[in-house]
């Protein structure tokens, strides 16, 4: 833990006071009161799933496994932390707060959930409490205030100096995994045993990863959210699709890389080809670009590969307007991403209300806002031989602008997305987290 990581640790929390004390003034609140979250468990059964932590908990302290604690702000005073320390011999107790976030709380050991009440505040009502229902706790259930979460979403989206740098450190642990999955990939490992290889560098497991692992050999490559994770691998090896994470500290990453076994085949051409688009991207991540017009660019830059590809016979533009580029594109180009990795706030118009419509004919569009420095954002371009949306475009009125011997020869490599995350710079391109460390990690 260096000086700077405090310094910019107390710079984050100044801005959270900051933000606290004017949501709580738009709500007509005096108070802050965020539960860590409960744990939940199976239907008709004792098994708990995964506890996952609040992220409006996790936003003030770096705590993840940490159920039934409470985070109390009131503005003009310290923040408060009741830490759940349960005298326990079937569980592993949380150890004693430590790091460089602990001296700027009041902190209160608690034994029992229960202990909390006797330490927030007297009155509930005066509370704008941020959680799920099952957090509720006496006279303090989650109330979720919409004009406070509205100004608190909103604001999420500009990351300070030490968020940025948490990111940066789940990079880290990211860019060791892929590096790993790749080698095992080479190896001829199964999807199972490339996603074990993956977890055993990144130093994290499901229950810590920030999203399933999505790890695709061959035709999977062409399933957008992947999980199934075969046991054997398939034959021929033809290529890899991998988007997986790490997390540090409550915060994501989220990166994917595509792979084909064949270097010198026309796929690779095809995976280079989509990289150049990517790259081309990443360099209109400016302050001040609409992310909707961002989605658009990538729309008519992957219909010109698809295009200089044979796969497609028309232009560009009509790809676009037509529809048929989302055949091959059917995702958003990317999203905010921080304490989750689908950050929310992703369409918000202000911090006091509206929503950034999408572009029509792309409902999957997770970011309409327009790009201002310090936030950061995935750019997540990519092309897929789908076979449902392969046949819809067959049997629909463009079916004749399209090479189907071309679609065929791609389909059975499924598909490309390349995934980087990037922090929008006061003035031109932006920083990308993820290229820096495959830089400076290179053999
Ligand atoms: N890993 C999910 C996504 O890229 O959005
Ligand atoms: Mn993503
Ligand atoms: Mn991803």
């Amino acid at each position: 833990m260096t000086a700077d990581l405090a310094q910019r640790y107390a710079d984050h929390l100044a801005i959270l006071q900051r933000r606290a004390a004017a949501a709580l003034e738009r709500g007509g609140f005096d108070h802050l009161v965020v539960p860590s979250g409960t744990q939940h468990f199976q239907v008709f059964d004792d098994r708990d799933y995964p506890y996952a932590v609040n992220p409006q908990f996790k936003a003030w302290v770096p705590l993840t496994r940490n159920p039934g604690s409470w985070l109390v702000h009131t503005p003009g005073e310290r923040p408060k932390l009741l830490y759940l320390q349960p005298y326990d011999y079937w569980h592993v107790v949380p150890e004693a707060p430590s790091g460089v976030w602990v001296e700027h709380f009041d902190i209160v050991v608690i034994r029992t959930p229960e202990e909390a009440l006797s330490h927030l505040p007297a009155n509930p009502s005066r509370c704008a409490i941020l959680g799920e229902p099952q957090s509720a706790l006496g006279d303090f259930t989650p109330n979720n205030p919409e004009p406070v979460l509205q100004y608190l979403d909103y604001h999420r989206a500009y990351k300070s100096a030490y968020e940025i740098e948490m990111i940066a450190q789940a990079t880290v642990r990211g860019v060791r995994g892929h590096r790993a999955a790749e080698r095992t990939f080479r190896a001829g490992a199964s999807e199972f045993g490339i996603h074990l290889a993956y977890c055993q560098a990144a130093g994290q497991d499901a229950t810590e990863l920030p999203y399933g692992n999505i790890v695709a050999l061959n035709t999977h490559c062409a399933v957008l959210h992947y999980t199934q994770l075969d046991r054997l691998p398939p034959k021929p090896l033809r290529s890899f699709l991998i988007d997986a994470g790490a997390s540090h500290a409550g915060y994501a990453c989220d990166i994917t890389r595509t792979w084909a076994h064949d270097r010198d085949s026309e796929f690779q051409a095809l995976i280079d080809a989509v990289e150049r688009v990517q790259l081309d991207l990443c360099d209109r991540f400016v302050a001040g670009a609409d992310y909707r017009r961002l989605h658009l660019d990538a729309h008519l830059l992957l219909a010109g590969v698809l295009r200089e590809f044979g796969v497609l016979r028309m232009s560009a533009e009509s790809a676009l307007e037509s529809g048929v580029s989302a055949k091959f594109f059917p995702h958003g180009l990317g999203h905010g991403i921080g304490l989750q990795v689908h950050d929310v706030g992703g369409f918000a118009a202000s911090d006091t209300g509206g929503t950034l419509d999408k572009p029509d004919g792309h409902p999957y569009l997770r970011l309409t806002r327009t790009l201002e420095p310090g936030m950061v954002v995935t750019n997540e371009p990519g092309v897929y031989f789908a076979d449902l949306l392969m046949q819809e475009l067959r049997d629909g009125p463009h079916a004749a602008d399209v090479d189907w011997d071309r679609v065929d020869a791609f389909r059975p490599y499924g598909g490309i997305r390349i995934e980087d995350e990037l922090v929008v710079a006061e003035s031109g391109v932006p920083r990308n987290l993820t290229r820096e460390e495959f830089a400076r990690t290179a053999s």
